[in-house]
């Protein structure tokens, strides 16, 4: 097999977001770096506590977590506890974490880890609001060149938004650092809610994660069954939207997926459409090309994938 890729995981779990990390932690083909936690779904002090929750359950306590920044970087917090419930991660019992926190502000070990490991080699798999990432180009510039790329959940377009008619969670909450990263030249795969509303949770899907004969997958049933309760009451669908793990099954799985090379810009300015993401899908403007945006995925196989990982795990 060739060399694991290295990653690390900006997050703020979330359900979904806790999927995306046990299919990272259950693949081989991928080098779990280390985590960042970000405010978002909930409070910073319950992201980087769920995110240690999880690494737990794979039985990785090994895995260094970073809590990063506390709030956006213009505007006030939103959070989401109408979807993921009061602690971010409800639905399962999971124990309190017996793995400490590092030390190490998410943002410096961000440019730290960018700056000391090889040039084009690490890829950002992030899950929230861009807030630690824009600070660390903020900090550091200099590791724009060095990410080898941004693998981003993020945006709407042909779907419109999830928070706002035109906004999506992620790029609503701090619209100003997705601007900034988005501006920023680095190669970027942009996973819009065009794509994840695909991904549906049915309850043939879940049932088969409660059917293993492990702890994760069991405990990923009881997470999407109240993670996706939110979401099918809005859109009366059988399962709802699983969003962030897409962006693991795209490093891993890229042709469960299509998109095209586009233009995407943030909106900052207007209330009314604030953190849309203009996608020139038909490329109607000269605003150069900067993500590769997906548009459509495979569900079936993404799940297979899914499935089959997480019921290696622990
Ligand atoms: C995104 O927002 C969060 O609620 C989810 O974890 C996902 O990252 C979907 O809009
Ligand atoms: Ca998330």
């Amino acid at each position: 097999m060739n060399k694991p890729l290295p990653i690390i995981i900006d997050t703020d779990p979330g359900q979904d977001d806790a999927v995306a990390i046990l299919l990272a932690l259950a693949s081989p083909e991928l080098e779990v770096l280390g985590i960042t936690a970000v405010a978002g779904n909930v409070p910073l002090a319950l992201t980087e506590k769920n995110a240690r929750k999880i690494c737990e359950l794979a039985g990785r306590p090994d895995v260094k977590v970073h809590a990063g920044a506390i709030r956006p970087m213009v505007r006030s917090l939103v959070t989401a506890e109408e979807v993921h419930g009061k602690t971010g991660l409800d639905g399962p019992v999971l124990p309190e974490p017996a793995m400490t926190l590092q030390d190490q502000h998410a943002v410096d070990y961000l440019v730290e880890t960018l700056m000391a490991r090889p040039a084009g080699t690490i890829t950002l798999c992030t899950l929230g609001p861009l807030t630690n990432i824009a600070l660390a180009l903020v900090r550091e510039p200099r590791i724009a060149s060095r990410i080898k790329q941004i693998v981003a959940m993020g945006g709407g377009y042909f779907e419109g938004g999830n928070v706002t008619p035109s906004a999506e969670f992620n790029i609503y909450v701090d619209p100003h650092a997705a601007r900034l990263v988005f501006e920023a030249g680095i190669p970027l795969t942009l996973i819009p809610l065009d794509c994840t509303h695909q991904a549906l949770t049915t309850a043939k899907r879940v049932e088969a994660f409660r059917a293993m004969n492990n702890k994760s997958g069991p405990a990923t049933a009881a997470m999407l069954d109240f993670f996706e309760r939110f979401d099918e009451n809005k859109y009366g669908t059988d399962g709802g939207p699983l969003h962030d793990p897409c962006v693991v099954a795209w490093l891993l799985q890229p042709e469960l997926f299509e998109g095209k090379l586009v233009n995407v810009s943030v909106e900052c300015e207007s209330e009314l459409t604030m953190g849309m993401t203009v996608v020139d899908w038909w490329r109607v403007t000269k605003r150069a090309p900067n993500a590769t945006v997906l548009r459509n995925v495979n569900a079936e196989g993404f799940f297979r994938l899914l499935t089959e990982r997480i019921s290696k795990l622990p």
